[in-house]
């Protein structure tokens, strides 16, 4: 198999973890390169469900590799809940865990310091409050940022606190109170169980690479969010599309074979901002119902829409995608009718693509066709010669727009319920 990113092409939560952990199986190394533990990776094995936050998805298997990038934010109250959550479950989390030493800390500082530009700035974005902006800020400016080797140089890491708890004490005032000695006495101790799991991540990619080894990059959130094209300011802090694998890694574009753009048959959308195929409340109750639509992070209720083939085909294009997975598609199989947007009309005229501006998105209405439902259950379907002819002309229709292959339809949150349409990924 080639070396596949997979990675979101909506607002988040399109199945990647599900997908990642499908392809896993076959590879030597899945990595995560961007976001933090604002992500929900989940994982349903038989009767078990794992979801992840911060643990790449290769994890159920031991023999593969799981790398945690220097793109990443790592919180350590996050991981080592995690991998204890995980070692109570019977999986093993030892040498199969790489951390760069390039990362960045999120630190207990950093979640009070969101509640306050919340409550300061009145600008609610409904992040999932982990921190995730205030870090990649204090990795940016410099001067603050606290990465994975400053810890393992613990008199440094003091320093580091001491300054920030004084650079943010105004902040933290009108929030919360940091106990700093606890602080310390805590990461001293994370510091060592840190230790073993810390690498140079380009040195490691590099090695990898050279031996031919199988690759899967693990993307977090989607392109929706991306801090550059998503529907800023109300997406998350880091590079959620393609070129962040390069950045988050330490490797070159050559590293990667396919790009798997990870799409719901539907959008979702948890949080504030636009959302321009947003259904009217009683369809929208019905899906979220019938898809579980509820953050596997925060456990907030996500809004829910109707395909959007412009945000689509934008992602799709700020990715180059090579495929699509089109995920819960079975979550559709009731529906007599589906609509699926194919354009923006704004002021009597469609717009040429994505628009930059938070009011004109504001103000588009989408363009919509209606396509015929398949009105057949998919959950039960194991052959892609069974899946209903209305499914593939629904599957046709959005390949032919976005010039992008169906490569992957997921039926199900089982492994076994995956119907891959292209042998690269078999
Ligand atoms: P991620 O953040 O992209 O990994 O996605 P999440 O795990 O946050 O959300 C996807 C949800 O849908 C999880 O509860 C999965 O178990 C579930 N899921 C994944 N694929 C399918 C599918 O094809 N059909 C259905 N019904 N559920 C799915
Ligand atoms: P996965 O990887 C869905 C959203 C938040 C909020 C915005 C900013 O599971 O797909 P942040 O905490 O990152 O500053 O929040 O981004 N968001 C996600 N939505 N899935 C995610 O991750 C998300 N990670 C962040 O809801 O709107
Ligand atoms: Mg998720």
């Amino acid at each position: 198999m080639p070396n596949i990113a997979i990675l979101g092409t909506q607002w988040g939560d399109e199945s990647k973890g599900k997908m990642t952990d499908f392809l896993a199986e076959k590879v030597d190394v899945v990595a995560r390169y961007q976001g933090g533990d604002n992500a929900g990776h989940t994982i349903v094995v038989g009767q078990e469900k794992f979801i992840l936050h911060l643990i790449p998805s290769g994890i159920l298997y031991p023999n593969t590799i799981n790398v945690i990038g220097n793109g990443v934010v790592v919180n350590l109250e996050t991981l080592f809940t995690e991998i204890n959550h995980l070692r109570e479950r019977g999986v093993e989390v030892g040498e199969n865990l790489k951390i760069s030493s390039r990362a960045h800390l999120i630190l207990p500082y950093h979640k009070l310091m969101e509640s306050w530009n919340d409550l300061g700035s009145g600008v609610n974005l409904g992040t999932t409050a982990r921190g995730i902006g205030p870090t990649y800020s204090d990795k940016m400016n410099r001067y603050s940022g606290v990465r994975v080797s400053d810890l393992l140089e613990f008199d440094l890491f003091r320093k580091k606190i001491d300054f920030n708890l004084k650079t943010k004490d105004y902040a933290l005032s009108q929030v919360s109170q940091i106990d700093k000695n606890a602080l310390l006495e805590q990461y001293h101790g994370y510091s060592k169980l840190l230790e073993p799991h810390v690498i140079e991540t380009p040195d490691f990619m590099h090695r990898a690479l050279k031996a031919e080894k199988q690759i899967l990059f693990e993307g977090a959130q989607g392109a929706m969010l991306d801090i550059d094209f998503g529907t800023y300011p109300y997406v998350t802090s880091s590079n959620t599309t393609v070129g962040a694998i390069c950045t988050g890694l330490g490797v070159g574009v050559k590293a990667i074979d396919e790009v798997l753009g990870v799409t719901k048959a539907y959008v979702t959308r948890v949080g504030a901002g636009p959302f321009p195929t947003e259904m009217p409340t009683e369809i929208d109750e019905e899906i979220r119902d019938i898809g579980k639509e509820y953050g596997a992070t925060t456990g907030r209720p996500r809004r829910c829409g109707w395909l959007d083939l412009v945000a689509l085909r934008y992602s799709a294009r700020i990715n180059g995608l090579t495929g699509i997975v089109l995920s819960k598609v079975d979550v559709l199989d009731h529906l007599d009718e589906i609509k699926i947007c194919t354009g923006y009309q704004y002021n009597g005229k469609e717009l040429e693509g994505f628009p930059t501006s938070l009011s004109t998105l504001e103000a588009c209405s989408p363009i919509y066709e209606t396509l015929p439902g398949w009105k057949t259950p998919t959950t039960e379907i194991r052959q892609v010669k069974d899946l209903p002819e209305d499914l593939n002309d629904y599957c046709d229709f959005i390949a032919q727009y976005l010039e992008v292959p169906i490569s992957i339809v997921s039926v199900g949150p089982e492994r076994d319920q995956t119907l891959v349409l292209d042998e690269t990924f078999i």
